[in-house]
């Protein structure tokens, strides 16, 4: 079937990133879009470069800044897999962070950000946005539409999410949150990282959704990328114009990998969320552990609204110690596991381990669960080798005492 032809019925996403995005791109008949690396764009006459410069600000052919060929596909795909209607491609999934707040902030305003929100984004807020006299307020993320609503002040131009929250996992009643702000004309912006397709932002009373392509978009640990979605015209002109203000660029190079990404990432998460919530169970039953974040489970906080708004979950998810074992004994742990590298970053192929507790801030209360926590993420490795690995993990943990 020819890609441009329209679906008879909706189609399932595994089949959608299979199609999506191609229109257009067969070039000699090779299924892929070609990387189009490119700064100047060369006109033959000055008056086809005034014309090409009043085309459709999203897709004017002036300059490699405004995207290109490679860009605008993955930019399409993005915004299809979250349900919105327009995506903006930029460098990093911190900068698809950074540029729609600066986009939607400016001196006097007001902020409302999750304790549980991604360090870096708390960081911007704390040392960036306060230079700029931008106020932020950090809120408990399992707060009610009540409890939000007291926060909110006349200058509050931006509810901000992140649902689940870093290292914590907590889900956020986000329909309840949003609705609470839209009433208020507050733009409601999410980290939607973790809930990628499985949670649908717009259909949930969000603005601007945020993406870091670095995690399962890239889905192999070797690029780094960000994408903003937006739903509405207006949303989508106020990112786009700071995005290309703050000069805002991706490698075309990325962006082709980004879309490679893209055509297996359904089957991955299919098999990563199988892989993650069998470890997950398996170690819900340790008598090492006192609890498993994560928020298919009802252990994690939210876990209803999990529930009730996504449609599956990644590989993601925290574990909390019995608080009689140390730091030091974790983190002993931690370096005696061979399938599980030390490091940053997840939605890669590889598993991954991070302890949490000592490395992240909280100022609001939140965030608190007894025991030492670490952050795991579930690559494609056989759960069975991996379920083995952190067996003899658990045994260097009994062995370093309590
Ligand atoms: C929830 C979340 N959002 C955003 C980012 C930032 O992505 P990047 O590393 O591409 O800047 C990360 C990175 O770890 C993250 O975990």
């Amino acid at each position: 079937m020819p890609d441009s032809a329209p679906p008879s019925r909706p189609q399932d996403w595994h089949t959608r990133l299979s199609h999506a995005g191609r229109a257009g791109t067969h070039v000699h008949g090779f299924v892929n879009p070609a990387v189009h690396r490119g700064s100047t764009v060369l006109c033959p006459d000055l008056a086809t470069r005034d014309a090409a410069g009043r085309q459709r600000f999203d897709q004017a052919m002036v300059y490699g800044l405004c995207g290109t060929p490679t860009h605008w596909p993955l930019e399409d795909m993005l915004a299809e897999i979250e349900g919105g209607t327009r995506c903006q491609i930029v460098g990093t999934g911190l900068a698809a962070i950074t540029v729609p707040l600066l986009a939607y902030l400016g001196a006097g305003d007001h902020l409302l950000l999750p304790d549980s929100v991604y360090g870096p984004s708390r960081q911007f807020a704390d040392h960036f946005l306060a230079r700029m006299n931008v106020a932020t307020t950090y809120y408990d993320p399992m707060i009610d539409a009540a409890g939000l609503t007291a926060l909110m002040r006349p200058e509050t131009k931006v509810l901000y999410l992140e649902s689940p929250g870093s290292h914590t996992f907590e889900v956020q009643d986000v329909p309840a949150l949003a609705a609470a702000a839209r009433a208020r004309g507050i733009t409601v912006m999410i980290d939607n990282t973790w809930g990628i397709h499985f949670f649908q932002p717009f259909a949930h009373g969000v603005d601007v959704s945020i993406q870091a392509l670095t995690k399962y978009v890239g889905g192999h640990s070797d690029i780094v990328l960000g994408g903003i979605v937006t739903n509405t015209e207006a949303d989508w002109q106020k990112v786009r114009s700071a995005a290309l203000l703050l000069g805002q660029y991706a490698s075309p190079d990325d962006c082709w990998l980004a879309l490679r990404g893209l055509r297996t990432m359904a089957v991955r998460l299919d098999r990563q969320m199988q892989s993650g919530l069998e470890v997950a169970r398996w170690l819900a039953a340790r008598p090492e552990v006192a609890r498993v974040l994560h928020p298919a489970l009802p252990t994690c906080p939210g876990h209803e609204f999990w529930r009730r708004d996504f449609t599956g979950a990644c590989s993601l998810f925290g574990v909390v110690f019995q608080d009689s074992y140390s730091r030091p004994a974790v983190h002993a742990m931690t370096e005696s596991l061979s399938l599980f590298g030390i490091g940053a970053s997840w939605g890669g192929y590889e598993s991954l381990i991070l302890p949490t507790t000592g490395y992240v801030t909280r100022t609001a209360g939140s965030g608190a669960f007894g025991g030492e926590v670490v952050r795991l993420h579930i690559g494609l490795e056989a759960p069975a080798d991996l379920i083995a690995d952190l067996e003899r993990g658990l045994s260097v943990l009994r062995g370093f005492g309590r």
